[in-house]
C-alpha cells in the first residue's frame, strides 16, 4: 500500500470545483434507461451513449473521474481508443465500480440487502488497475422502513464495505466507501437523520477495525432528505444543515472528500443542496458530487439515442452548474442560461 499514491488519488477526485460522474451502470441499470428513451440495450448502443458523455468537450473542467462498469473499462471509444485512455488523456481519472450488487440478505426477512462481490476481488482488481483504474466504487443499501434498518443489515454491510476498501488500499486503488440510505420510504427527515448518522458510525468503526488508512478514501453519502413519499417535505436549507450536522459528527477529518449520490433527487435539487452546503461551510473535507442520475438525466433524454450534440450540450451544462456548486458559486438565475 502506497499512502502517498492514495491520499493523492483521493484529493485529486475532490479537487475544487470538480466531481465524479458516476457512469458505472450494469448492463441492467442501463437498460432501464434506455427503455424510458426507447433505445435498445446493445453493446454497441451502450458504447456510443458513453462515448457522447466522454467526448463533451469541457466536461473535464468540472469532472475529476468517472466511475465505469466493468464493461466500458475495457471498451474503445467510437474513434478507437480505450475509454480509460481517453478519460486520462483529459486529465479525468478513471475508475471502476466492483461490486457485484446489493442480494436479499439471508434470514433478514425485512427486504434488506448485502453487497455482494467479494470472492475474487484482490485479482479482479489487479485486472482494472492494469486497465487504468485509479478508484474503485462499492455500494452498500440501507432500507428504512417501520422495522428496517437492522443492526444485522448495518453490521454486515459496513464489514463488507470495510473489506472492500482494505482490499482496494492494498492494491494502491481509492475505495469509493458508498453506504446509501435509500430515500423511496415515506420517512421524516428527522429519521433520516438518525439512520445517516447510525450507519456512518458503524462504517467508520469498521474502517478503523480493518485498517483502512482514512486519507486514502472518499465517501460516497446520501444527503440527509425526507423520504419521496413523505407529505412533508424539507427545504434546501434544512437538508443542508441536517446533512452536515451528521457529516460534522462522522468523518473523521482525516478523510480527503465526500462526494454525494443523488439517490433519485431531480437535477436542481440535487445541485442546490451541495451548493448550500458549500455556502455555508466549516469544514475541511472537499465536499463535491458523484452523481448517477443527477448528471446523466438531462443528457440521456436530449440524446436520445442519436442527438450526439444535444446530448452533450445538456451534460456540460449539468456538469458545470454542480462544479459550481461544488465551489458555493451556483445560483438558480444559471440554470435558465441552458
Ligand atoms: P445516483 O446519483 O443516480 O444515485 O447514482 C450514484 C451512484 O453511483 C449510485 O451507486
Amino acid at each position: 500500500m502506497n499512502e502517498q499514491i492514495l491520499n493523492a488519488t483521493a484529493k485529486a477526485m475532490v479537487a475544487p470545483g470538480r466531481g465524479i460522474l458516476a457512469a458505472d451502470e450494469s448492463t441492467g441499470t442501463i437498460k432501464k434507461r434506455f427503455d424510458k428513451i426507447g433505445v435498445e440495450n446493445t453493446e454497441a448502443n451502450r458504447q456510443a451513449y458513453r462515448d457522447m458523455l466522454f467526448t463533451t468537450p469541457g466536461f473535464e473542467q468540472h469532472t475529476s473521474g468517472v466511475i465505469l462498469f466493468e464493461e466500458t473499462l475495457f471498451q474503445k471509444s467510437l474513434a478507437g481508443v480505450p475509454f480509460p485512455e481517453l478519460l486520462a488523456s483529459k486529465g479525468v481519472i478513471p475508475g471502476i465500480k466492483v461490486d457485484k450488487g446489493a442480494q436479499p440478505l439471508a434470514g433478514g426477512g425485512l427486504e434488506e440487502t448485502i453487497t455482494e462481490g467479494l470472492d475474487g476481488l484482490r485479482e479482479r482488481l489487479q485486472k482494472y488497475k492494469a486497465a487504468g483504474a485509479r478508484f474503485a466504487k462499492w455500494r452498500a443499501v440501507i432500507t428504512i422502513n417501520e422495522e428496517a434498518p437492522s443492526d444485522y443489515a448495518i453490521h454486515v454491510n459496513a464489514h463488507a464495505l470495510a473489506r472492500y476498501a482494505a482490499l482496494c488500499q492494498e492494491a494502491d486503488i481509492v475505495p469509493i466507501v458508498e453506504p446509501e440510505i435509500l430515500m423511496d420510504g415515506d420517512n421524516s427527515i428527522e429519521v433520516c437523520e438518525e439512520v445517516t448518522d447510525i450507519v456512518l458510525d458503524a462504517v467508520f468503526a469498521e474502517l478503523s477495525a480493518q485498517q483502512v488508512l482514512l486519507e486514502g478514501i472518499v465517501l460516497k453519502p446520501n444527503m440527509v432528505v425526507p423520504g419521496i413519499k413523505c407529505p412533508e417535505q424539507a427545504s434546501v436549507q434544512e437538508v443542508a444543515e441536517a446533512t452536515l450536522r451528521v457529516l460534522k459528527r462522522r468523518v473523521p477529518i482525516a478523510v480527503p472528500g465526500i462526494a454525494f449520490l443523488s439517490g433519485g433527487q431531480s437535477d436542481e435539487l440535487a445541485t442546490a443542496h451541495l451548493d448550500s452546503m458549500n455556502k455555508i461551510g466549516g469544514f475541511t473535507w472537499g465536499l463535491t458530487f458523484s452523481y448517477g442520475r443527477a448528471l446523466q438525466a438531462a443528457a440521456l433524454k436530449a440524446w436520445g439515442g442519436s442527438n450526439v450534440e444535444a446530448g452533450k450540450a445538456a451534460h456540460l451544462h449539468r456538469a458545470k452548474m454542480n462544479g459550481l456548486a461544488a465551489l458555493g458559486q451556483w445560483d438558480k438565475s444559471l440554470e435558465k442560461a441552458a
